[in-house]
Parts: C-alpha cells; structure tokens; sequence
C-alpha cells in the first residue's frame, strides 16, 4: 500500500523528528513524532524504545502530517482491540476526514468502501461470518497437499539455475497460486491478478486501473460461479444463507484474497530470511524441518508481516493510558511495537519458543477471522519446508545486513533474498489439478 518516504528522516536509531509547531485543538500533539516510512527502516527496536521511554505506551504522532495516536503498548493494543464498542473501523467517524489532503499517503486505508474491512457490529458479524464458514470448508490436508505441489512446481521452475530470488521467485508466488486455485478463478486469470493486486498494495499512478481490471476479473468469477457453482470460497459464500449481495461479494473477496496474499508472502520470505542468516535456525536448516514452526512464530513477533494498522476510531471520548482521546481520533495499532513491548518480551526478543500471544492476526472482533490464521500457517509451513527438502545447500548471497526491507510503515516485506544452491532435476510433479479432481 501506499507510504511515504520522508527523504529527511533520521534513522530509526536517531532521535525521532518532532514538529516545530502545534496543531489547532491538538495540543498533546505539539511533541508528536513525526511518523512515516522511512523513521521505521530496517530496524525499528531502538525507535520504539525511544518513543516508549519519552511518550509511553499511547504515542502522539503526524502521520505524514496528520495528528493521530500510535498506540504501542502490548496492553492499550489489546484493549483497543478488545473493546469495537469503544474503538471503531469505520473511517467516517475520523474527526479530520474533511481536512485529510487529497495525496495523502496512507489515503486509501481511511476511505471507506463497502467492504468488510470497514463494517461493524451486525453488519460485520454477518459478512465475517460468511468469510469464516467459506474459510472452514477447506480442507486442511487437501490444501497443504495442494500447496506442496504448487511449491514443488515453483522449484522445478527455478532449480535447473542453482541461483534465485526466493521473494520474486518463490514466497510471492506460492500463495498467489493457492489462494487463486482456492478461489476458483482461472489459472489464465492468475499473473494478470497477481500483477494488478502488486500494482494496488504498491499504490501509485496506475492503481486504479488495476483496480478496475481486477473488479472486471471478480464480478467475471461470481457470475461464473452463479451460473456454475464448484467446491470453491468464491460458490460457498454465494450460497452462504447470510444472503450478502453481488457488490459485497465482490468487496469482500478482493479484500480476502490480497489480505491473504501479502501476509502469507511477507510471513514466507521473512521466515527463510530468518532461516538463512540466524545461527540457530540455519543449523536446523540443514537439519531438515524441525524448526520451521518456531521460525514462523519467531517472524510473527519480530517481523509480522502487517506492522501496524491505520485502523481504529475512537466511538466516543476517553482515557487510553493516561491520554486523552477525543470522539472520531484515529489510531494507528502498533502491532511489531506491541510485541516488542518489555512488559511481554522481557528478554527483549530472545527466541519466542511456543509462545503465541503475539498480535500479528490483529485481536478481538476484527482481528484476522477463524481459520484464516490456521490456513495462512499451512500455506506458509508448506512453503518453506518443500524449499528445505528440495534444495538442502541453499544459502544467502550476500550478507544478512546488505538484506533490505520495502519502506512501508504497513507491510513488512523483503525487496529480495538472492540465493544459490546446487542445481537439481525437477520433480516432474507439475501443475495438478487435485483441488477440483478430489471433490
Ligand atoms: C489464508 C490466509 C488468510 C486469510 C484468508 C485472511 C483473511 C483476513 C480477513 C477476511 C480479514 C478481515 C477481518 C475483518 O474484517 O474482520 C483479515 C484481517 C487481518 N489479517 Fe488475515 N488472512 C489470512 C492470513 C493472514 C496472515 C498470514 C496474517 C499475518 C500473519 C494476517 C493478519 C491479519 C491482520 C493483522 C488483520 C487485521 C486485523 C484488524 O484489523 O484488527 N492474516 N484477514
């Protein structure tokens, strides 16, 4: 998604700028950090220090220019998320809405559109639920058996080489593939979708005609699916008695099948990375698969792949940590600076072992609905173990410190992960079509 890149930000490891003057009836912002993509760089851990030790766990930032609360704390995080009756999704209850610039750039997280992702209470319940009993209908061996295949076929394609980009190559394609087969669109429609979802998380000039394409290319699958419904997410939430209609149907999967795309590539490539250049894991790296289910839960808490979320709106006015928030300020859930938090991680980012309370689903009402977190793990532990078998020697080209994050305050996600490895003779397992023929 879109962020900016502020070309005078400090580092992550200086002192965070601050904005000279205050802003009309936003006086606990006259210290506020000023936020952008650029202050988080590759690694933020002294900068949520920082801003800990000097704001606490509710911070006052300018989000590129507009006052908003960063709320960094493991527990304010989990009470926001916990109470949908205090702090809202909808952004037509941000109290700035009408002063927002037109090019501002987290803009198209905060305006509305009749998606799930921005609905509450009943209406909420009534379309997360479709999602969820659509979700649970897959089959949880079927769908690691078809993700093995399609990351199988992603090896054979690269392993004659015994050179690669395992984010362009590998962990950004596999999930695209699954989630289109799950889906039921086309295998013809796939790399333009795949091209045009990039094109949308990338933001820029051309977003909208990907959008367009892409809202051509779903409203072409539902009506599809009307006309002939399969053994897919796209006929069972047709056929869901909640009865959502075509124009939420079409919202709703886009935002399912890119929410699920970007968080299980981001969730894979930051799990080889940290497979490749940590000692720990890169000696059970070559000792087969043992510690794959550690390394996922490991990136969860130390590089979720959605770090933080321009996402809720104060229902009314009240206290969060001491701060005073006012009825429709926005806040921006802190979710890698949350996990950091000492109270949780107080051996500051020792290995996470089997502890799972990190908040990289989101929590409560609105976090990432049943069982789409189970699923992304399937895509995800499939995906790195099929690389662990099929290419056993892999190893990091250059440097783990020469490694580079996108700059995005949204997405935490890896520019590239060049690789070598001995060449091997493909699997010959090729594409299948086990998804339809097994039903
Ligand atoms: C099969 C894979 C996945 C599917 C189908 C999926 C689906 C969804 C959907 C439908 C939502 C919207 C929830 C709502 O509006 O109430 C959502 C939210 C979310 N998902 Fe997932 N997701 C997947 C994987 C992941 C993964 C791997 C992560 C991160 C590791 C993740 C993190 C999140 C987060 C942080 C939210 C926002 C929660 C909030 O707003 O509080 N998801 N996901």
């Amino acid at each position: 998604m879109p962020d900016s890149t502020d070309p005078s930000a400090a580092p992550a490891s200086q002192h965070p700028e601050r904005r000279r003057e205050p802003l009309e009836g936003y006086d606990d912002h006259a210290d506020a950090v000023r936020l952008h993509a650029s202050l988080i760089g590759d690694d933020p851990t002294a900068l949520f220090q920082e801003m800990r030790r000097e704001h606490g766990p509710v911070v006052p930032v300018l989000l590129d220019g507009m006052p908003v609360w960063y709320v960094i704390g493991y527990r304010e995080l989990h009470h926001v998320t916990s109470q949908p009756q205090l702090f809202g999704r909808d952004p037509r209850r941000w109290n700035l809405q009408d002063h927002l610039p037109p090019d501002w750039p987290a803009r198209p997280y905060v305006t509305w559109q009749p998606s799930v992702m921005y609905s509450e209470g009943a209406e909420h319940q009534r379309r997360i639920g479709a999602i969820s009993d659509a979700l649970d209908s897959v089959d949880r061996t079927e769908l690691a058996l078809i993700c093995e295949q399609i990351a199988d076929r992603a090896i054979d394609e690269i392993s004659g080489d015994g050179q690669t980009d395992l984010i362009s190559q590998y962990a950004d394609r596999i999930p695209a593939q699954v989630i289109t087969r799950l889906f039921g669109l086309a295998e013809t429609d796939l790399p333009e979708l795949v091209e045009d979802v990039n094109i949308v998380l990338g933001g820029g000039e051309e977003a909208p005609s990907a959008i367009t394409r892409i809202l051509e290319k779903v409203s072409r699958l539902i009506a599809d699916k009307r006309a002939l419904p399969g053994h897919d997410l796209t006929s069972h939430m047709l056929a869901h008695h909640a009865r959502i209609t075509d124009e939420e149907i079409v919202q709703d999967l886009i935002m399912t099948m890119i929410s699920s795309h970007d968080n299980c590539s981001n969730w894979i490539g930051s799990t080889l990375r940290l497979m490749l250049m940590d000692d720990h894991f890169s000696m059970s790296l070559q000792g087969g698969r043992s510690s794959v289910g550690e390394a996922l839960n490991d990136v969860l808490w130390k590089d979720p792949p959605t770090p933080n979320m321009p996402s809720r709106w104060a229902v009314q006015d009240c206290e969060l940590a001491g701060r005073r928030i006012r009825r429709g300020d926005m806040l921006v859930l802190g979710v890698a600076a949350a996990n950091a938090d000492p109270q949780v991680q107080p051996a500051a980012h020792a290995g996470s072992g089997a502890n799972r309370a990190h908040l990289a689903f989101g929590h409560g009402e609105y976090g990432c609905p049943f069982p789409a977190p189970e699923l992304g793990g399937i895509i995800a532990k499939t995906a790195v173990e099929v690389l662990l078998d099929r290419l056993p020697d892999v190893y990091l080209t250059v440097k783990p410190d020469a490694l580079r994050w996108r700059p995005s305050l949204w997405v935490r996600s890896l520019e590239a992960l060049p690789v070598r490895f001995s060449p091997t003779v493909p699997t010959g397992r090729g594409p299948s079509n086990i998804w339809n023929a097994s039903r």
